[in-house]
């Protein structure tokens, strides 16, 4: 079962942004698949790895679209990006050092914020966008 079900509630109305966004849940997915399957160290770093690149690299296309159309509100959100990328890849170094595990708490940490982040902060940034003509 998923942890995360793509669906019309998390749609924020942006093309580029929920694009990435499914990619997001998916991967986030993918890893708690794998960490049910039983997967070990070994078969969980690489959806691991996906998973922080990828999240980098859809926060730097927000980012862009935040400095390209002047968003008022682009130091707040980015913010939180800041954070959640020096929490992940906190993380993301125990496990890599054999001193943390995938469990369901991270699982859920990881749920929660995503959820949360898309439905308040990148709703009202894409409300801003479609505004401005941006869909
Ligand atoms: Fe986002
Ligand atoms: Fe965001």
């Amino acid at each position: 079962m998923p942890l995360i079900t793509w669906g019309p509630m998390l749609a924020v109305g942006v093309a580029e942004i929920d694009e990435q966004h499914k990619k997001l849940v998916e991967l986030v997915n993918q890893l708690n698949d794998a960490m049910h399957a039983g997967h070990g160290k070994d078969a969980l770093t690489p959806v691991l790895n996906e998973l922080v690149r990828y999240t980098v690299y859809h926060f730097g296309t927000e980012e862009r679209l935040m400095a390209k159309h002047r968003y008022e509100a682009s130091v707040a959100h980015k913010g939180e990006h800041t954070k959640f990328v020096a929490t992940v890849s906190d993380f993301k170094k125990k496990f890599d050092a054999g001193n943390a595990m995938i469990s369901t708490e991270i699982m859920n940490f990881l749920r929660d914020w995503l959820s949360k982040h898309i439905l308040q902060t990148d709703k009202k940034f894409a409300k801003a966008l479609n505004g401005l003509g941006v869909k």
